[in-house]
Protein backbone atom coordinates (compact mmCIF):
# COMPACT_ATOMS: atom_id res chain seq x y z
CA UNK A 1 0.00 0.00 0.00
CA UNK A 2 1.95 3.00 -1.51
CA UNK A 3 0.09 5.65 1.25
CA UNK A 4 1.32 3.44 4.53
CA UNK A 5 4.66 2.94 3.11
CA UNK A 6 5.13 6.76 1.96
CA UNK A 7 3.92 7.44 5.86
CA UNK A 8 6.36 4.48 7.82
CA UNK A 9 9.21 5.95 5.72
CA UNK A 10 8.46 10.25 6.53
CA UNK A 11 7.77 9.18 10.24
CA UNK A 12 11.35 7.36 10.42
CA UNK A 13 13.32 9.53 7.92
CA UNK A 14 11.83 13.11 7.62
CA UNK A 15 12.93 15.34 10.74
CA UNK A 16 9.85 17.55 10.04
CA UNK A 17 7.39 14.59 10.11
CA UNK A 18 5.17 13.78 13.08
CA UNK A 19 6.50 13.60 15.84
CA UNK A 20 9.21 15.28 14.22
CA UNK A 21 12.41 13.63 16.22
CA UNK A 22 13.48 11.55 13.32
CA UNK A 23 16.10 11.71 10.49
CA UNK A 24 18.89 14.64 10.49
CA UNK A 25 20.41 14.50 13.96
CA UNK A 26 20.23 10.63 14.45
CA UNK A 27 22.95 9.23 16.50
CA UNK A 28 24.14 5.63 15.18
CA UNK A 29 20.80 5.46 13.56
CA UNK A 30 19.14 5.93 16.61
CA UNK A 31 16.34 8.53 15.68
CA UNK A 32 15.94 10.96 18.48
CA UNK A 33 17.82 14.28 20.48
CA UNK A 34 20.92 13.51 19.97
CA UNK A 35 21.91 13.51 23.88
CA UNK A 36 18.78 10.61 24.72
CA UNK A 37 21.13 7.80 22.97
CA UNK A 38 23.97 7.67 25.68
CA UNK A 39 20.88 7.73 28.15
CA UNK A 40 19.08 4.68 26.49
CA UNK A 41 23.03 2.98 26.12
CA UNK A 42 23.78 3.62 30.15
CA UNK A 43 19.72 2.19 31.33
CA UNK A 44 20.37 -0.59 28.98
CA UNK A 45 24.10 -1.78 29.80
CA UNK A 46 23.03 -1.12 33.86
CA UNK A 47 19.53 -3.29 33.36
CA UNK A 48 21.60 -6.38 31.02
CA UNK A 49 24.38 -6.49 33.80
CA UNK A 50 21.94 -6.74 36.85
CA UNK A 51 19.40 -9.18 35.11
CA UNK A 52 22.82 -11.39 33.93
CA UNK A 53 20.78 -11.22 30.50
CA UNK A 54 21.95 -13.15 27.51
CA UNK A 55 18.93 -12.92 25.14
CA UNK A 56 16.71 -9.75 24.86
CA UNK A 57 13.80 -8.89 23.14
CA UNK A 58 13.75 -5.42 21.68
CA UNK A 59 9.88 -4.40 21.29
CA UNK A 60 9.54 -1.82 18.76
CA UNK A 61 12.78 -1.73 17.81
CA UNK A 62 12.49 0.74 15.09
CA UNK A 63 15.24 1.19 12.81
CA UNK A 64 17.23 -1.50 14.90
CA UNK A 65 20.06 1.02 16.06
CA UNK A 66 19.37 -0.07 19.87
CA UNK A 67 19.51 -3.59 19.09
CA UNK A 68 22.46 -3.50 17.28
CA UNK A 69 24.41 -1.45 20.02
CA UNK A 70 23.36 -4.21 22.72
CA UNK A 71 24.41 -7.00 20.12
CA UNK A 72 27.96 -5.38 19.34
CA UNK A 73 28.67 -3.44 22.77
CA UNK A 74 26.85 -5.58 25.51
CA UNK A 75 27.38 -9.19 23.57
CA UNK A 76 23.20 -10.00 23.95
CA UNK A 77 21.64 -12.03 21.50
CA UNK A 78 18.68 -9.94 20.07
CA UNK A 79 16.21 -9.97 18.92
CA UNK A 80 13.68 -7.36 17.32
CA UNK A 81 10.40 -6.49 17.10
CA UNK A 82 8.51 -4.03 15.24
CA UNK A 83 4.87 -3.30 13.76
CA UNK A 84 6.52 -1.04 10.37
CA UNK A 85 7.51 -2.92 7.47
CA UNK A 86 9.82 -0.37 6.85
CA UNK A 87 11.66 -0.18 10.36
CA UNK A 88 11.95 -4.01 9.84
CA UNK A 89 13.23 -3.58 6.68
CA UNK A 90 16.03 -1.38 7.97
CA UNK A 91 16.75 -2.98 11.32
CA UNK A 92 17.55 -6.35 9.31
CA UNK A 93 20.13 -4.57 7.53
CA UNK A 94 22.33 -3.99 11.03
CA UNK A 95 24.50 -6.73 12.44
CA UNK A 96 22.63 -9.13 13.74
CA UNK A 97 19.58 -7.91 12.11
CA UNK A 98 18.51 -11.14 10.54
CA UNK A 99 16.44 -11.72 13.86
CA UNK A 100 14.26 -8.83 13.47
CA UNK A 101 10.29 -9.69 12.92
CA UNK A 102 7.28 -8.04 11.82
CA UNK A 103 4.50 -8.08 14.46
CA UNK A 104 2.39 -6.44 17.10
CA UNK A 105 3.52 -5.70 20.58
CA UNK A 106 -0.15 -7.00 22.05
CA UNK A 107 0.01 -10.00 20.31
CA UNK A 108 3.64 -11.21 20.51
CA UNK A 109 5.01 -14.03 18.21
CA UNK A 110 6.99 -15.99 21.06
CA UNK A 111 6.77 -18.16 23.41
CA UNK A 112 6.48 -17.58 27.39
CA UNK A 113 9.59 -16.67 29.32
CA UNK A 114 11.73 -16.70 25.97
CA UNK A 115 14.01 -14.06 26.54
CA UNK A 116 16.12 -12.77 29.78
CA UNK A 117 15.03 -9.25 29.29
CA UNK A 118 11.80 -7.35 27.12
CA UNK A 119 12.89 -3.31 26.57
CA UNK A 120 10.00 -1.70 25.11
CA UNK A 121 11.24 2.11 24.46
CA UNK A 122 9.05 4.90 23.06
CA UNK A 123 6.11 2.41 21.42
CA UNK A 124 3.43 1.65 24.19
CA UNK A 125 2.24 5.04 23.58
CA UNK A 126 1.12 4.86 19.90
CA UNK A 127 -1.73 2.49 21.68
CA UNK A 128 -5.09 3.16 23.31
CA UNK A 129 -5.86 1.75 26.94
CA UNK A 130 -6.87 -1.86 26.40
CA UNK A 131 -3.81 -2.14 24.09
CA UNK A 132 -1.39 -0.46 26.20
CA UNK A 133 -2.78 -3.54 28.87
CA UNK A 134 -2.69 -6.19 26.24
CA UNK A 135 1.20 -5.24 25.63
CA UNK A 136 2.67 -5.11 29.20
CA UNK A 137 0.84 -8.55 30.03
CA UNK A 138 2.50 -9.70 26.41
CA UNK A 139 5.87 -7.94 27.73
CA UNK A 140 5.89 -9.99 30.80
CA UNK A 141 4.52 -13.08 29.46
CA UNK A 142 7.77 -13.45 27.41
CA UNK A 143 10.27 -11.82 30.07
CA UNK A 144 12.22 -13.98 32.12
CA UNK A 145 13.77 -11.63 34.41
CA UNK A 146 12.59 -8.18 33.66
CA UNK A 147 10.16 -5.65 30.88
CA UNK A 148 11.92 -2.50 30.80
CA UNK A 149 8.78 0.08 29.16
CA UNK A 150 9.49 3.89 28.83
CA UNK A 151 7.12 6.12 27.31
CA UNK A 152 6.84 9.92 26.40
CA UNK A 153 6.89 11.86 29.80
CA UNK A 154 3.13 12.82 30.86
CA UNK A 155 3.81 16.66 30.66
CA UNK A 156 4.52 16.61 27.33
CA UNK A 157 0.51 16.39 26.72
CA UNK A 158 0.61 19.83 28.03
CA UNK A 159 3.20 21.21 25.70
CA UNK A 160 4.02 21.57 21.87
CA UNK A 161 4.32 17.96 21.45
CA UNK A 162 1.08 16.82 22.08
CA UNK A 163 -0.11 19.77 19.00
CA UNK A 164 2.39 18.54 16.48
CA UNK A 165 2.18 15.00 17.50
CA UNK A 166 -1.16 13.25 16.26
CA UNK A 167 0.12 9.78 16.68
CA UNK A 168 0.60 9.64 20.97
CA UNK A 169 -2.65 8.55 22.22
CA UNK A 170 -1.10 7.82 25.68
CA UNK A 171 0.62 10.28 28.09
CA UNK A 172 1.11 8.58 31.34
CA UNK A 173 3.27 9.43 34.38
CA UNK A 174 5.34 6.80 35.61
CA UNK A 175 2.91 6.16 38.69
CA UNK A 176 -0.11 5.63 35.98
CA UNK A 177 2.50 2.89 33.96
CA UNK A 178 3.14 1.42 37.74
CA UNK A 179 -1.11 1.09 38.48
CA UNK A 180 -1.90 -0.18 34.85
CA UNK A 181 0.79 -3.03 35.41
CA UNK A 182 -0.40 -3.56 38.81
CA UNK A 183 -3.73 -4.30 37.58
CA UNK A 184 -3.26 -6.89 35.40
CA UNK A 185 -1.81 -8.57 37.73
CA UNK A 186 2.08 -7.69 37.29
CA UNK A 187 4.54 -6.99 39.92
CA UNK A 188 5.77 -3.24 38.56
CA UNK A 189 7.90 -0.36 40.23
CA UNK A 190 7.71 3.09 38.05
CA UNK A 191 11.15 4.79 37.51
CA UNK A 192 12.48 7.87 38.61
CA UNK A 193 14.11 8.82 35.23
CA UNK A 194 13.56 12.40 34.45
CA UNK A 195 11.95 13.25 31.00
CA UNK A 196 10.18 10.14 30.26
CA UNK A 197 7.79 7.43 31.86
CA UNK A 198 9.45 4.26 32.51
CA UNK A 199 8.77 1.38 34.92
CA UNK A 200 10.20 -2.29 35.90
CA UNK A 201 7.89 -5.03 35.55
CA UNK A 202 9.37 -8.82 37.03
CA UNK A 203 9.47 -11.42 34.51
CA UNK A 204 7.97 -14.77 35.47
CA UNK A 205 11.12 -16.10 36.93
CA UNK A 206 12.34 -13.03 38.52
CA UNK A 207 12.75 -14.18 42.77
CA UNK A 208 11.84 -11.80 44.96
CA UNK A 209 10.23 -8.84 43.90
CA UNK A 210 11.13 -6.28 41.55
CA UNK A 211 11.86 -3.57 44.22
CA UNK A 212 15.38 -4.75 44.84
CA UNK A 213 16.34 -5.08 41.19
CA UNK A 214 14.93 -1.24 40.30
CA UNK A 215 16.92 0.28 43.47
CA UNK A 216 20.38 -1.40 41.66
CA UNK A 217 19.06 -0.75 38.37
CA UNK A 218 18.13 3.21 39.28
CA UNK A 219 21.35 3.80 41.16
CA UNK A 220 23.50 2.34 38.32
CA UNK A 221 21.70 3.42 35.23
CA UNK A 222 22.03 7.32 36.81
CA UNK A 223 26.01 6.20 37.34
CA UNK A 224 26.68 5.36 34.30
CA UNK A 225 24.74 8.38 32.53
CA UNK A 226 26.92 10.48 34.62
CA UNK A 227 29.41 8.93 33.11
CA UNK A 228 28.42 9.27 29.80
CA UNK A 229 27.68 13.04 30.14
CA UNK A 230 24.16 12.66 29.62
CA UNK A 231 23.23 13.73 33.35
CA UNK A 232 23.39 16.60 34.71
CA UNK A 233 21.47 16.66 37.69
CA UNK A 234 19.74 14.34 40.29
CA UNK A 235 16.05 13.65 39.06
CA UNK A 236 13.68 15.44 41.77
CA UNK A 237 12.06 12.02 42.37
CA UNK A 238 14.54 9.98 43.15
CA UNK A 239 14.71 9.95 46.83
CA UNK A 240 10.60 9.31 46.96
CA UNK A 241 11.76 6.48 44.50
CA UNK A 242 14.51 5.30 47.19
CA UNK A 243 12.20 5.46 50.26
CA UNK A 244 9.30 3.74 47.97
CA UNK A 245 11.16 1.10 46.98
CA UNK A 246 12.81 0.07 50.47
CA UNK A 247 9.52 0.39 52.02
CA UNK A 248 7.91 -2.50 49.32
C1 LIG B 1 9.32 6.21 18.69
S1 LIG B 1 9.71 4.72 17.86
C2 LIG B 1 10.85 3.97 19.02
C3 LIG B 1 11.77 3.01 18.35
C4 LIG B 1 12.83 2.40 19.27
N1 LIG B 1 12.26 1.60 20.33
C5 LIG B 1 13.69 3.47 19.84
O1 LIG B 1 13.75 3.60 21.07
O2 LIG B 1 14.33 4.17 19.08
C6 LIG B 1 8.23 3.72 18.12
C7 LIG B 1 8.28 2.40 17.44
O3 LIG B 1 7.21 1.60 17.90
C8 LIG B 1 6.67 0.90 16.81
N2 LIG B 1 5.31 0.46 17.17
C9 LIG B 1 4.24 1.24 17.45
N3 LIG B 1 3.19 0.47 17.78
C10 LIG B 1 3.61 -0.82 17.72
C11 LIG B 1 2.97 -2.08 17.95
N4 LIG B 1 1.70 -2.17 18.33
N5 LIG B 1 3.71 -3.19 17.79
C12 LIG B 1 5.01 -3.12 17.42
N6 LIG B 1 5.65 -1.96 17.18
C13 LIG B 1 4.96 -0.83 17.33
C14 LIG B 1 6.75 1.89 15.67
O4 LIG B 1 6.66 1.26 14.41
C15 LIG B 1 8.11 2.52 15.93
O5 LIG B 1 9.15 1.82 15.31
Amino acid sequence: MPARRDFEERYFEDPHFAPGLKGGDEVRGYGYFPAYFPIVQAQLAALAELAEAETMLDAGCGKGALAEYARLSLRLTVTGLDYSAYAVRQARRRAGGERTVRGDIAALPFRAAGFDLVWCNGALQYLDADGARAALVELARVARRAVFVSSIAAFHERGDWARHDPLTRLYLRPGQWEGMARACGLDAIALPFEGESAALIGGGELHGGIAALALAFAERALDYQRRLGALDRVPPGLDAFRRRARNR
